[in-house]
């Protein structure tokens, strides 16, 4: 098993490596498969004009600009990301009322009890010690803060991950499983489990919404093909293959995706929670 010390330095030469380049690279379409989503954790996070916020996880700063937007001038946002890669993409918004710092959120030594709201869209899933994390981002919040944050439930519940994985694995390397507590992408699945994270770190009235949604992957089966393998899971196997396999497995997941193409492209079935709390 490995050491919390371990899977967080996992997770930090991830992002700051090919899992950054990858989600950079892949942004805009990922920013069309996200964006009702994250719009659902905005209007539920319901910034306010004089606010001020923490984007955590902000990647390349999607999400900063629209909490950016509603605080106005008189607010403020601060995106963290582990991510050089994905802050730097991030200020080229050039927003003048938020900063970027590259930091791990779990440690980072945010301004205590400074912020009304702690935000974010799928950046809170990878921490390796989540109680100690929550814990220092809970400090950053005011008393009357609160938190709000999507993050995918169970990979069962989520074919858009799994579908393509699954047609692919029979001919790839394996891929290590991640342990029930492991940081990763379904890591916030179970809801007792988000649960217990948020009331040790000391979060109060949570509120867990299910949010069930199709994901859209891409305008066709074959431009979805010509992107496998470039981000997530599919790029770490495809990284230890051989082409003739990876020819291969890209047949099966094309076979698999065919049934889900439609006039308005590749969707599959996506399920997150919308997860609210206060700071007190
Ligand atoms: C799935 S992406 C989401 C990015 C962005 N929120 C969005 O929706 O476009 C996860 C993000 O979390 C960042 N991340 C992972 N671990 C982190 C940590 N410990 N501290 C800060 N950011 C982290 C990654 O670099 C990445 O940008």
């Amino acid at each position: 098993m490995k050491t919390t010390a371990e899977l967080a330095a996992e997770q930090a030469a991830y992002w700051k490596g090919p899992g950054g380049d990858g989600w950079l690279a892949a942004y805009d379409r990922i920013q069309r498969s996200l964006a009702d989503i994250g719009d659902i954790g905005l209007a539920a996070a319901a910034p306010r004009h004089g606010e001020h916020v923490i984007d955590i996880g902000c990647g390349t700063g999607g999400t900063t600009m629209a909490l950016a937007h509603a605080v106005g001038i008189a607010g403020h946002v601060l995106g963290v990301d582990i991510s050089e890669t994905l802050v730097e993409a991030a200020r080229a918004h050039r927003l003048e009322n938020a900063t970027f710092v590259v930091g791990d959120a779990a440690t980072h030594p945010f301004k205590a009890e400074t912020y009304d709201l702690v935000f974010s869209r799928f950046g809170v899933m990878f921490f390796a010690d989540p109680v100690a994390a929550f814990r220092n981002i809970r400090r950053a919040l005011k008393p009357a803060g609160r938190l709000v944050f999507v993050a995918w439930r169970t990979p069962q519940e989520n074919p858009w991950g799994t579908v393509p994985a699954r047609a692919a694995q029979p001919f790839l390397p394996p891929l290590p499983r991640p342990g029930p507590d492991d940081p990763g992408q379904f890591s916030f699945g179970d809801r007792a489990r988000i649960e217990r994270i948020l009331s040790e770190a000391g979060f109060q009235k949570l509120r867990l919404e299910p949010i069930d949604r199709p994901i859209w992957m891409g305008p066709s089966v074959a431009d979805v093909l010509a992107g496998a393998g470039r981000f997530g899971p599919l790029a770490r196997a495809f990284a230890g293959a051989e082409p003739a396999a990876i020819e291969k497995a890209k047949q099966a997941i094309a076979q698999a995706l065919a049934p889900h193409e439609g006039p308005d492209g590749v969707r599959l079935p996506g399920a997150c929670w919308l997860v609210e709390a206060n700071a007190s």
